[in-house]
């Protein structure tokens, strides 16, 4: 009989508790929230002041969702917010401070939670740095909106306003962002948490003035492959990526933006080492953590506000919009955003079904953005070109109806009461980072509406099981869509809504942002480690 095998000795093997240790670190988490120094950057701050005639100062919340987001994560940590400054109010604020020899202006008089410092740069580097460069160049390309034949020429004047507005309003933000960090190391090693594209050459710089500090970038927006970005001349690629690789941790939306950001690190810097399967970049004896983080609502906040008396009010008027079969779209007045083939899809819907005419609205509530743009003020000019077209092909002038209203202007607690009612929500963008209306929508709407959300929106990865995806240029595709929303069974809708809306409360803006501090403790864990 053969001898059974002597057994070897091994170490004896702890079993790991994973669910103490994941607790330990969530008690991480919320020790860095509440007590470690946050260095928040974004561009456009959290609120804009204005001068009244008696020299006080009022404040106006900024808008959009990175605000939103931010704002309400933050609640606990005494945080400072650094953005540069919006016009003259920002600025008399701001010389207030300096004149005080205060170093931020306190919460209590921002109406925040954050201490607040500006940025300020002259007038004239801004208007390169936010109007040429951000908005629409890197714009623009990020969402595949060139008309390349024709668009962009990179002409002297966007190259002035490279290096004379992009580069220096950079350094401007990298300068304050380490002189904040300097004042604050008191209360322990302070963290840099970037936002968006207007900044992506400050990792860099700041990485240059202070090796050591956590620097951390969110990018609301979508990365594009590396083929176009070639549509940046080599000096601007190459600055951009390697300013990029200044952070210790880049994130995004979604896991194929993460993925072609890699690739583009991997096409324009010499040097680089990218792990596609650990999701990381060794550059300069560096590594650098590439990931995603789904940005979310507060489900509680929006229904807060989708039932104040402020929305309750706004609901008393709006049904005078509503009719049999009510669609809703909302959002920026924004090429990306694809209103003009949204509305050529309704066109080709009524054309399709005349049964429905008289029957359907199109509510579309449009806000007007970075108007001092040429492409936004024409993109506008389309819009209400094409309005004015398909409500003079179909109006009724017996019964007064008519295909689409557009309302104008920006009042969330108006777009919310709106979003209760609808049978179908429009969310058809070409691109787009999350489009968080999507989330908003399927939150607060209470006739389980359908969604129709386009391919090209980051949210499809969360919500695209139950909407109906159309492919952004397919008008055809929009115009059965369409359809196939107004007819569905209200089992189905009820089925599809309840899904969503189980989806969007269990996955919140604070996991967004407790995700990303977990990645940050653990590559501190890691530098310590290593040093
Ligand atoms: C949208 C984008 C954000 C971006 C913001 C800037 O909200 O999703 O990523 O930061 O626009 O908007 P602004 O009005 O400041 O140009």
């Amino acid at each position: 009989m053969p001898k059974a095998a002597e057994p070897i000795d091994q170490p004896v093997q702890e079993p790991v508790d994973e669910a103490a240790l994941a607790a330990a670190l969530e008690e991480r988490i919320n020790g860095v929230v509440a007590h470690r120094p946050l260095v928040m950057v974004s561009n456009r701050g959290p609120v804009q002041f204005t001068q009244e005639r008696n020299g006080h100062f009022s404040t106006k919340q900024g808008s959009g969702g990175l605000v939103t987001a931010v704002s309400t994560v933050l609640q606990e940590n005494e945080a400072v917010w650094i953005a540069a400054t919006m016009g003259r109010g920002d600025r008399a604020r701001w010389q207030r401070a300096r004149d005080n020899n205060e170093a931020f202006i306190p919460p209590a008089e921002s109406g925040t939670n954050f201490h607040l410092r500006f940025v300020e740069p002259d007038e004239a580097a801004y208007n390169k740095y936010y109007n040429v460069i951000s908005n629409p160049l890197l714009w623009f390309l990020q969402h595949y909106l060139w008309d390349t034949p024709r668009a962009p020429d990179i002409t002297h004047e966007v190259w002035d306003a490279w290096r004379n507005g992009y580069v220096t309003v950079n350094q401007q933000f990298a300068n304050e962002i380490v002189a904040a960090c300097d004042n604050l190391t008191d209360r322990g090693e302070p963290i840099v948490m970037l936002q968006d594209y207007h900044l992506y050459l400050c990792p860099g710089m700041i990485r240059a003035q202070r090796p050591g500090t956590t620097i951390q970038h969110f990018i609301h927006i979508p990365w594009p492959d590396p083929d176009y970005w070639r549509l940046l001349p080599v000096e601007m690629r190459k600055a951009i990526c390697e300013g990029m690789l200044g952070n210790d941790i880049v994130g995004f939306q979604t896991k194929s933006h993460a993925r072609s950001f890699m690739y583009t690190c991997e096409a324009y810097v010499p040097d680089v080492e990218v792990d596609y399967t650990t999701r990381t970049i060794r550059w300069n004896d560096r590594e650098i953590k590439v990931t995603h983080y789904p940005i979310s609502i507060d489900p509680t906040a929006v229904k807060r506000i989708a039932y104040s008396q402020e929305a309750r009010a706004y609901e008393r008027y709006l049904p005078t919009h509503w009719n049999e079969y009510t669609i809703l779209r909302t959002d920026r007045a924004e090429p990306s955003k694809n209103i003009i083939r949204g509305f050529q899809g309704f066109d080709r819907f009524l054309e399709l079904h005349p049964e429905f005419r008289d029957r359907v609205n199109f509510i579309a509530v449009t806000q007007p953005s970075r108007m001092d743009v040429e492409e936004y003020r024409n993109y506008l000019d389309d819009i209400s070109a094409i309005v004015g077209r398909i409500n003079a092909k179909y109006a009724n002038v017996e019964t007064g109806w008519q295909p689409i209203t557009l309302i104008m202007g920006e009042k969330y607690a108006r777009v919310l009461a709106a979003m209760k009612w609808y049978d179908l929500l429009m969310v058809n963008s070409l691109m787009d980072g999350m489009a968080l209306v999507a989330k908003e929508g399927a939150l607060v709407n209470e006739r389980s509406g359908v969604l129709l959300l386009s391919e090209g929106a980051g949210v499809v990865e969360q919500l695209g099981e139950w909407a109906l995806v159309v492919s952004p240029a397919d008008v055809e595709g929009h115009a059965e869509a369409i359809f196939q929303a107004l007819t569905m069974p209200m089992a189905e809708r009820h089925r599809r809504a309840t899904a969503m809306k189980r989806e969007i409360e269990s996955h919140d803006v604070t996991m967004w942002f407790r995700d990303q501090l977990r990645d940050i403790i653990e590559i501190e864990d890691q530098k310590t480690e290593e040093a």
